[in-house]
């Protein structure tokens, strides 16, 4: 099928884990050591994305809000269209544009919401229709955490235990709907690029720390007390867990030879003043977790967003505070970026 023009447009938006995934059982594969759970957030972290396979491309080429991408970035959005040509029994090249909803100086950008739009709209592009699973099993090829933005509201990357990761892929566990007065604060620490890449990262943690066998063993009750704290919506529940179970991936980052050290001042400072401020409450009112980077992502509800994005600001070394609700899955678009 080597058909002139197909197009297509697909957005995703990026996630937020509170089961976190950090290191992986099938380093070829893709496939993680653990299942995770996420929210996905609404259009204000949202990536679009026109791919556009034709003879007249000689080369794959990229670019991102209206600048041409660097030469890595092009070469991993150009490997992960060598799986979906493969699939379609496509050879030609594509010119792809991706547009962001958030500044890239934030250092928001978003290996989640640019994979999970990139496959979606690849495969359209290539005529391709595939079931949500197999979609969040195509976009874990390209970023992990990709899976998960396929799908909108909460959502579970179930690891699977299948040699072949045939039973590893994301689902919807609770839908958008439910989490109406759900709000992500994201409080930006440092807009810079990450010193080591999650997948580096998550190896090195894998291969030296004695803590991460320790985070294996235990995490599967975490999992289970959380699904059932999101079945029941359950905020005073779910808060402790989610900021327990960023600290005990961050443990074991530190626990890591080298030492991997994402967490910043202003990280620590926020960690306090949202433990004063629930306490001050007498309840949970918000929840902090943290990527692989300094930048806080406080959940909370609507009721306290404001108190919580004022506490943010009020942090030393915290440069800005964005907010966001609970958002969808990918979705194809006719607005061609071009
Ligand atoms: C710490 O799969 O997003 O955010 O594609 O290399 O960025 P890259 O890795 P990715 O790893 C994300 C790890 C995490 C936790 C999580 O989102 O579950």
């Amino acid at each position: 099928m080597d058909l002139e023009g197909m197009k297509a447009t697909a957005s995703a938006r990026s996630n937020i884990a509170i089961i976190k995934y950090w290191g992986m059982r099938d380093y070829s594969l893709g496939l993680p050591s653990n299942s995770s759970i996420s929210f996905t957030m609404d259009d204000t972290l949202s990536t679009t994305t026109t791919v556009e396979f034709s003879r007249k491309c000689p080369r794959d080429s990229l670019s991102i809000d209206g600048r041409p991408a660097e030469p890595n970035e092009t070469a991993r959005a150009s490997q992960f269209l060598n799986i979906v040509r493969k699939m379609a029994g496509v050879r030609m090249r594509a010119k792809i544009a991706s547009r962001n909803t958030f500044p890239r100086s934030a250092g928001m950008a978003s290996s989640a919401s640019a994979f999970a739009a990139l496959a979606c709209a690849a495969t359209n592009a290539c005529g391709i229709k595939l079931g949500g699973k197999e979609l969040s099993q195509l976009a874990m090829l390209g970023s992990g955490s990709a899976s998960r933005s396929v799908f909108g509201g909460c959502v579970e990357w179930r690891a699977g235990a299948k040699a072949g990761g045939s039973d590893c892929y994301a689902r919807q566990i609770s839908k958008k709907e439910d989490w109406a007065h759900l709000r992500n604060a994201i409080a930006i620490v440092d807009s810079g690029k990450k010193a080591i890449g999650s997948r580096e990262g998550m190896e090195i943690t894998a291969r030296t720390s004695e803590l991460f066998a320790a985070r294996l063993k235990t995490i599967g009750k975490r999992i289970a007390e959380m699904k059932g704290a999101v079945a029941r919506r359950d905020f005073q529940k779910m808060a402790p867990l989610i900021m327990r179970e960023s600290a005990n991936m961050h443990a074991t980052m530190l626990d890591s030879w080298p030492p991997i050290i994402y967490l910043k001042e202003p990280s620590f400072a926020i960690m306090r003043k949202i433990h004063e401020l629930n306490s001050a409450h007498g309840k949970y009112v918000a929840a902090y977790t943290f990527d692989a980077g300094p930048n806080a992502h406080v959940y909370t509800t609507k009721r306290h967003e404001n108190d919580v994005i004022a506490a943010l600001r009020g942090v030393g070394g915290v440069k800005r505070v964005l907010s966001c609700g609970i958002g969808d899955g990918t979705k194809i678009s006719e607005n061609h970026l071009f």
